[in-house]
């Protein structure tokens, strides 16, 4: 069922899902932005709220070709690449920290939930912040979310951090879609072997141990890296190791697309998935 987030505006979103892990640096931004880059090239309009006030990088790594404006008492969200995105880096200065006492920061999502006019979307992604304070409790009881996607290393803190946020979503029946394994491994192109530089199959474990799908695992990649930090798309490369990155992540998108169809059947997500396995 189509979500409407507004009464009296057409704002439709299909499916809003939170991108979400224990801690920060574990590739959440940068799932983010090319899973958008990967459900768009799909066919899907796609939307991002980059909710991490404290350290906004949406914008970095995808850099817009229209800023956002005003219109009334709603915020028209900046254009990026055919994707409409909204982010705290818009609304102050790139080398000012965001010294914002935590009340403030919740006003500030509520805004960002409230007064967006998004338009018609398939797909509205909620980069999370790291860990499991107010904000993401907020975004929790306030957003809409059909479910979230939980990003991690294959390290074990990285897997104990994903835990505690993995409870938040249950405690509040926001259901886990699956687990996406960053930094997984590292693709040695001359003899096409894949390396597995923190240890192997970490977040297929935890995925199995908790009854959660896995959805997929995407590559250590310096070339992510680097087109990140020049707010490049990867699906623009043609070399074969960013085909290789972009191909994870359009399998991540089906991946995404098929789980959500799950939630949305009417027979319920987690009795289609016990039947699954
Ligand atoms: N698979 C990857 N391969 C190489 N570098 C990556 C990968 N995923 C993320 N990074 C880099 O690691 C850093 C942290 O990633 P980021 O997406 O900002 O994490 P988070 O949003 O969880 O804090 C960034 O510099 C990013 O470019
Ligand atoms: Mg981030």
């Amino acid at each position: 069922m189509p979500l409407t987030m507004y009464q009296d505006s057409p704002t439709k979103i299909k499916h809003i899902i939170a991108i979400a892990a224990g801690k920060g640096g574990v590739g959440k931004s940068s799932v983010t932005v090319n899973l958008a880059l990967a459900l768009q090239k799909q066919g899907f309009s796609v939307g991002i709220m980059d909710t991490d006030i404290y350290g906004p990088s949406i914008r970095k790594m995808l850099p817009e070709d229209r800023l956002p404006k005003q219109k009334g008492a709603r915020l028209i969200p900046a254009l990026s690449n055919g994707i409409r995105t909204i982010s705290m880096a818009y609304f102050r200065k790139e080398q000012e920290a965001s010294v914002v006492r935590a009340p403030i920061a919740n006003g500030m999502i509520s805004q960002f939930i409230n007064g967006v006019d998004w338009g018609n979307l398939d797909y509205l992604l909620i980069d999370f912040p790291p860990g499991t304070g107010d904000i993401q409790l907020t975004l929790c009881q306030k957003a809409n979310l059909t479910g979230a996607i939980m990003v991690t290393t294959p390290q074990e803190v990285a897997l104990l951090d994903v835990r505690k946020a993995m409870n938040l979503f249950h405690q509040v029946n926001i259901p886990i879609l699956g687990i996406v394994e960053n930094m997984s491994y590292y693709y040695h192109a001359p003899t096409k072997e894949k390396i597995y530089i923190f240890g192997k199959g970490g977040g297929e474990r935890l995925a199995r141990e908790n009854g959660f799908p896995f959805l997929g695992a995407i590559p250590l990649a310096p070339t992510l890296c680097h087109v990140g930090d020049l707010g490049q798309s990867i699906f623009a490369l043609p070399d074969l190791e960013s085909q290789q990155i972009a191909l994870a992540f359009l399998q991540l998108a089906t991946q995404l697309t098929s789980h959500v169809a799950l939630v949305d059947s009417p027979k319920g997500f987690e009795l289609i998935w016990k039947e699954m396995n």
